[in-house]
């Protein structure tokens, strides 16, 4: 057997040391090396497979001077992801399969590794068309309003909800409560977009919802909305990682939603990380300039893909995590919740790895891909990958990408009449 690369000597989640061969994006054999075109020496780093974030903004289009699908895919890559799911809260949002697929093409022409896309829910939305199409999911789902999306009311969000169902497509949701007053500090917008009101939008979408709907709760910042979801949840690095107490009162660029909490609350959504099944960055970056607005106007939403890996592999350095409980969280479970062939150190897994240094770093954001150029974990620790494999090809050592590998993940909706 000859093989397209091979990483050798390989530490496996279990401890075991082999050379993973791999061939035609696929890993043919975990053992003894035989002859490839390249060798990797994995020596001193953990080998991980590659992260799926199943929540990102990649903007784009007219939302360009924010983030484009190059820039947003070099930083997924260069922090590990080697698949992102774009969310679709675009301008124009996308509603029907014209546009869906307009999205699709304009990922191929630009990414650098893996991607799926993601359909709009909203009543005039053609989601029937957009599934077939191949749309990923369903969502995010704006079940209270946010940046690009309006809120949906609860009939219509039971009817649409319904439909997905009944196509037996997975959705994803956005619950919060939201009060009408404009905060003017990020204390402010914590409590008008509370935590409490967030657990309950958890609890009133998972009591509409269908019984056996694929079900699925983005960024859910508090214990007590993970405690509430019914199907999958998600958290992000910002809940994990920040609280508003970081930041002066009224910083725009730690302004998101879900808002960020107290640090008591960030403490409580750590006590519930064997029941969160998701990490997941919800990158949604805005410029500087656009962030420099009074607070009651600025835009919500944070970059966060390309140190969202690097920040939980610092956890697992400092051991407050362990390895398993990422790779699980960043790649095996997001890949079995989409229906993605998982990445892995088994043959005919995917090929997809990033390989992490020993040594702790701080995130410093003038080294980081992101377009908008900064970032609201400034300082904290981060292990960053070395180098990172996407579909079997050596696409990214030490700060430089190598190859570009696009591979578009179609939904099950399109899979199945592909099959037909
Ligand atoms: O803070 C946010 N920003 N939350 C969202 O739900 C949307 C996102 C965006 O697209 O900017
Ligand atoms: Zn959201």
């Amino acid at each position: 057997m000859t093989a397209d690369i091979v990483l050798r000597n390989v530490t496996l989640p279990t401890g075991r040391r082999a050379d993973i061969v791999v061939a035609n994006g696929i890993v043919r054999h975990v053992g003894a090396p035989v002859r490839a075109d390249e060798t990797i020496d994995c020596r001193g780093h953990t080998c991980l497979p590659g992260a799926v974030d199943m929540h990102v903004h990649m903007r784009g289009g007219v939302q360009a001077q924010k983030e484009d699908w190059h820039t947003g895919t070099m930083s997924a890559v260069a922090g590990g992801v080697t698949v992102v799911v774009d969310q679709p809260n675009t301008i124009p949002p996308i509603t029907t399969p014209e546009l869906l697929r307009a999205r699709i093409c304009e990922a191929e022409e630009e990414a650098v590794c893996g991607f799926a896309v993601n359909a709009g829910v909203v009543p005039d939305a053609d989601l029937t068309g957009m599934w077939d199409a191949g749309a990923m999911a369903f969502g995010e789902t704006f079940a209270a309003p946010s940046s690009y999306g309006e809120g949906l009311d609860p009939e219509t969000l039971k009817e649409l909800l319904t439909r997905i169902h009944a196509l037996g497509g997975l959705v994803t949701v956005h619950a919060e409560e939201v009060s009408d007053r404009a905060p003017a500090t990020l204390a402010e917008h914590d409590s008008a977009r509370s935590g409490a009101g967030e657990a309950q939008a958890v609890r009133a979408v998972s009591a509409l919802a269908p019984a056996e709907i694929r079900l699925h709760f983005c960024h859910a910042s508090t214990a007590a909305s993970v405690r509430a979801a019914r199907g999958t949840v998600e958290a992000t690095p910002h809940h994990l990682f920040l609280s508003h107490g970081m930041f002066d009162a009224d910083d725009t660029r730690a302004r998101v939603n879900p808002p960020l909490r107290d640090e008591e609350t960030r403490r409580e959504l750590w006590s519930c990380w064997d029941r969160i099944d998701v990490v997941a960055s919800d990158h949604a970056p805005h410029t500087l300039h656009e962030k420099g607005v009074p607070f009651e106007t600025a835009p919500s939403g944070i970059p966060g893909v390309e140190t969202m890996v690097p920040l939980l592999m610092a956890a697992v350095r400092r051991r407050r995590i362990t390895l398993i409980s990422v790779i699980e969280k960043t790649s095996w479970k997001p890949a079995a919740i989409l229906g993605i062939q998982r990445a892995g150190f088994e043959p005919g897994d995917r090929a997809d790895f990033a390989l992490y240094p020993d040594e702790i770093t701080r995130i410093d954001a003038s080294c980081l891909h992101a377009k908008c150029g900064w970032s609201p974990f400034e300082g904290l620790e981060a292990v960053f990958p070395e180098e990172v494999v996407v579909g079997g090809a050596r696409a990214y050592t030490c700060g430089d990408l190598r190859e570009a590998r696009p591979a578009w993940y179609p939904g099950q909706g399109y899979l199945s009449l592909q099959n037909k």
